[in-house]
């Protein structure tokens, strides 16, 4: 499905069929008025607005017939002015909500063009529905084709290409999370990363079991020995002609965890193929940031497999080598993230970028922690406080956790180097997911430093939205965070 195109225009000028004309409704003195607003409005003069059912309530939406077979949508805006991360989220409600007009016309004042991008840019990122997989009956349907915003405050074309770029890349993560895992395994996500790059300058490099096995991937390959359809790695690069710096991203790519032999009861197991959004999303924001040509070089690593129970699984005791040479006892095989990302992360810190940042749906502990709106942030400070920013900057939710070093003991392993979880121990799961990938970056496992500074999100509890929809985010897949490390990039750069 492709984005609405958005537009700005300086003045209203006549009202068409099919289009939809937003106009905020606030309050003055505790009486409903219409707010501020670039439309023809002398009609709407005469109603009592409270009688037809309109309220100041951010986001509410009233409808009321306009001349030549258009519309009013009257939408509250609050009585507080509304700052960027309340017009993305009104411009992505509203336009969700009027996805069944041809256009949308935003008729509110903005005082600069920051403003009037971040409705566009809500508009793009709200209008996302997963109708795919309807048959007979029929899905939620967005008609939109254009979304205009009437203010003489106008975002640039480069900015407005930006918005339109980054929205493909976070529906491109939305279309492949949302799949079903019958249709979406290691081949055909690796087939399906190396379509949507072509054309942006990103190159692709897909390893499959024999260059795995030469490379050493031994936690890719434990992990994806139970599955008749093989693990694979797939290398993203993209260099820059300009750009000193070096970002490397680790992306968790787990077409569907069953949790293996240590297999997960029936519910857990619901929503699984969910398990490849890190790997989706890392591939996005390389996709994106080619496009957008930053200034930054980016190698992105997306370790993917399917995690099964079978006669050829992987078994609880088993001891794999990872690819920095260290030795892994499996105690769990749903604690598969991690074993794949250890690969993921020693490959990643061989070239020695400047930054890591791995991203992956880790723990299920992190939604206990933090809820499902907030990611979980830990590493290295340095790279913690830029993916901070990064994430402030376009208004997604991340949380530090500490990297208490006293729990590393927990996954001391008696026969190898380390044990990928400590059995019945439920406390910090987050952190102990965090402190067991910690020793695949740089040279950490031999207690040596290095000059990377790593972050690792969790983002098992933000990766899905099981709710309805709200601001930019959709139900099922939300594409989160693929924002954020777009913008990670434009800040290094
Ligand atoms: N893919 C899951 C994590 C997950 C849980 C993602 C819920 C989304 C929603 C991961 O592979 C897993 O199973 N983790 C285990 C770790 C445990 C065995 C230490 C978990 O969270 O239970
Ligand atoms: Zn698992
Ligand atoms: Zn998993």
């Amino acid at each position: 499905m492709t984005t609405p195109k958005l537009v700005t225009a300086n003045k209203f000028t006549t009202f068409n069929k099919n289009t939809a004309y937003v106009i905020p409704v606030t309050k003055k003195s505790d009486k409903l008025v219409i707010g501020a607003n670039g439309i023809e409005t002398s009609e709407l003069t005469q109603i009592d607005l409270q009688s037809i059912g309109a309220s100041a309530e951010f986001e509410s939406l009233v409808r009321l017939p306009a001349p030549n077979g258009a519309t009013y949508a009257l939408v509250g805006v609050g009585t507080k002015s509304l700052n960027k991360d309340d017009l993305r989220n009104l411009g992505a409600a509203v336009s969700r909500k009027l996805a069944s007009f041809k256009d949308v016309v935003f008729g509110f004042e903005t005082s600069n063009a920051d403003e009037t991008a971040a409705i566009l840019e809500g508009a793009a990122l709200g209008t996302y529905v997963h109708n795919a997989y309807k048959g007979l009956t029929k899905g939620a349907e967005i008609k939109l084709q254009t979304v205009t915003v009437i203010s003489a405050h106008k975002p640039t074309p480069a900015s407005l290409n930006q918005i339109a770029v980054i929205a493909e890349s976070v529906n491109l993560t939305r279309n492949l999370v949302n799949m079903p895992g019958r249709d979406l395994f290691p081949e055909s996500l690796a087939k399906a990363v190396q379509n949507a790059a072509k054309g942006s300058g990103v190159t692709v490099q897909i390893w499959a079991e024999d260059r795995l096995t030469k490379e050493g991937l031994g936690g890719i390959l434990g992990v994806g020995q139970g599955s008749s359809r093989g693990p694979r790695l797939v290398k993203l690069e993209y260099k820059p002609k300009v750009g000193k710096k070096h970002l490397a991203l680790v992306g968790k790519g787990i077409t569907f965890d069953t949790g293996g032999l240590s297999l997960k009861p029936s519910i857990s197991m619901l929503g699984m193929n969910f398990d490849m959004t890190g790997a989706a999303s890392v591939a996005a924001a390389t996709i994106a940031i080619a496009k957008l040509q930053l200034p930054i070089k980016v190698t992105a690593w997306l370790c993917i497999a399917e995690n099964m129970p079978s006669s050829t699984a992987q078994r609880p005791n088993d001891v794999i080598k990872a690819r920095n040479g260290m030795t892994i006892e499996v105690l769990n095989t749903d604690a598969e993230g991690r074993l794949v990302l250890a690969d993921g992360l020693s490959l990643a810190s061989e070239a020695k970028p400047d930054y890591i940042v791995d991203v992956a749906t880790l723990t299920g502990a992190v939604q206990i922690a933090l809820g499902n709106q907030y990611a979980g942030l830990m590493g290295d400070q340095a790279a913690v406080d830029a993916v901070k920013a990064a994430a402030e900057e376009v208004g997604e939710m991340v949380w530090q956790l500490p990297l208490d070093k006293k729990l590393r003991g927990l996954i001391d392993s008696d026969i190898a180097d380390i044990a990928n979880v400590k059995m019945g121990n439920t406390a910090g799961g987050t952190i102990i997911g965090g402190l067991f990938l910690n020793e695949f970056v740089g040279n950490r496992a031999k207690g040596e430093s290095d000059n990377i500074k790593w972050a690792h999100l969790d983002i098992a509890a933000t990766a899905h939205n099981e709710g309805a929809a709200y601001g930019v985010i959709p139900k099922g897949a939300t594409g989160s965070h693929v924002r954020t490390l777009v913008a990670l990039a434009k800040q290094l750069g």
